[in-house]
């Protein structure tokens, strides 16, 4: 096996077995090192680390699978480390049969995930090095997950960092056009097929029902980014008596009718349309909200994005603050690691001030417990968002 020296500046990371080693970590990798090839690593001491794979083609160039351990990387490696994963789910999410079984490094499958939706899975296979196993993770989760049928959804943008081509396919079995998976007693459709991401915002599903746990008979709630209603349908089925559902997406839009249907939720309006554009003109009606839903997608994917995604967050806060009944709860939600919970309390409390609404935070609201927060791995954290009422 090919050997591979980090610097010494990554020895913390080993130390605290954090997975992903950055090209300017790395003292030394082989000539002809072929993309995601299993390597031995070593310190500039010799001490051996641990076992991963390497793609020079990727900033992240190094992904360990093993802490100074020689782990035989095969498929009962694979089938092991789903298990784990697919155990772990199965004793801690309770209340839905849809979870995320595999997130990647967090499960210590770096460039893998895996979601499972009523026996139906999709996968992501997002590096070169995941690439090289296909078969035997393909072969390890038709052994220990039993599924009736794989979805191939590979995040396109990842895959072409490392060099790969992407296909969105059935790679096992059948898969029908909609799944219908409950959650807390709530039904949705998902169309795998047609859907973002791996299907369904299941790393919501937590904060859905704490946020919907604040409902009271007559609600008028806005869901603002709503992809296929999440948020918006938990809120119907604790009695709001209207709901708007704004999201920009048509796939997304065109299921939140039958998700409100499949839920028996009559009163509520959709419209498939920029958040952006949508505050400017609800402010001029006379619409007001008991609740709304800000669930934006990653408006900071690197860090020099991050002034414009806070002007954008701080955008959406302060319109939505305006939008509120008095004593009016606002979620709000940043999925980008870049900007954190501190940076949106900050952009919170300026929205405060200009428009002169006080504001108390009733929760902070984090990932559900199928995305594990690894304490080890900063980067796992990255869902968090506050419920906020306004005074
Ligand atoms: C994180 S997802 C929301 C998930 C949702 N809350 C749920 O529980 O399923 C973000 C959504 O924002 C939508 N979106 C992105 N940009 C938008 C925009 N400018 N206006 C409206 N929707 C947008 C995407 O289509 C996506 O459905």
């Amino acid at each position: 096996m090919k050997k591979i020296i980090v610097k010494n500046i990554a020895l913390e990371k080993f130390r605290t077995f954090n997975p992903w080693i950055y090209k300017n970590e790395i003292k030394k990798i082989p000539k002809d090192l072929k993309s995601g090839e299993i390597v031995e690593i070593y310190s500039q001491d010799k001490e051996f680390l641990g076992i991963g794979y390497a793609n020079p083609l990727s900033k992240i160039t190094l992904r360990v699978l093993s802490f100074f351990h020689k782990e035989v990387i095969d498929q009962k490696f694979f089938e092991e480390t789903i298990r784990k994963a697919y155990e772990k789910r199965k004793k801690y999410i309770k209340s839905s049969n849809a979870f995320r079984v595999v997130h990647s490094e967090a499960d210590n499958l770096s460039g893998l995930i895996i979601d499972y939706y009523n026996r139906y899975l999709s996968i992501q296979i997002n590096t070169a090095g995941m690439e090289n196993f296909r078969k035997e993770i393909v072969n390890a989760i038709l052994k220990v997950i039993e599924p009736k049928g794989i979805y191939e959804k590979s995040d396109e943008k990842a895959r072409k960092k490392e060099g790969l081509e992407t296909e969105e396919k059935v790679i096992y079995g059948e898969i029908p056009d909609k799944i219908v998976i409950e959650e807390n007693g709530v039904r949705f459709n998902v169309a795998l097929k047609s859907s973002q991401k791996t299907g369904f915002y299941l790393d919501q599903r937590k904060n859905r029902k704490i946020v919907s746990d604040y409902v009271e008979e007559g609600f008028k709630v806005l869901d603002l980014f709503s992809n296929t209603g999440g948020f918006g349908i938990y809120t119907g089925k604790k009695g709001a008596d209207f709901i708007k559902f704004v999201d920009i997406s048509e796939n997304a839009v065109f299921l939140i009718k039958e998700n409100a249907e499949l839920n028996n939720i009559n009163n509520i309006q959709i419209e498939k349309n920029n958040v952006f554009h949508f505050l400017k003109y609800e402010l001029e009606t006379q619409n007001r909200y008991d609740l709304i839903i800000l669930d934006p997608p990653s408006f900071a994917k690197t860090k020099h994005e991050k002034a414009g995604a806070l002007k954008g967050f701080k955008y959406l806060i302060l319109n939505s603050l305006k939008l509120l009944e008095k004593d009016g709860l606002l979620a709000v939600f940043s999925c980008s690691h870049h900007v954190d919970l501190d940076d949106l309390k900050k952009v919170s409390l300026s929205a405060s001030k200009d428009t002169k609404i006080p504001v108390e935070i009733l929760e902070h609201l984090f990932q559900d417990i199928d995305h594990p927060y690894v304490l080890n791995i900063p980067n796992s954290l990255y869902l968090k968002g506050f419920l906020i009422r306004k005074l």
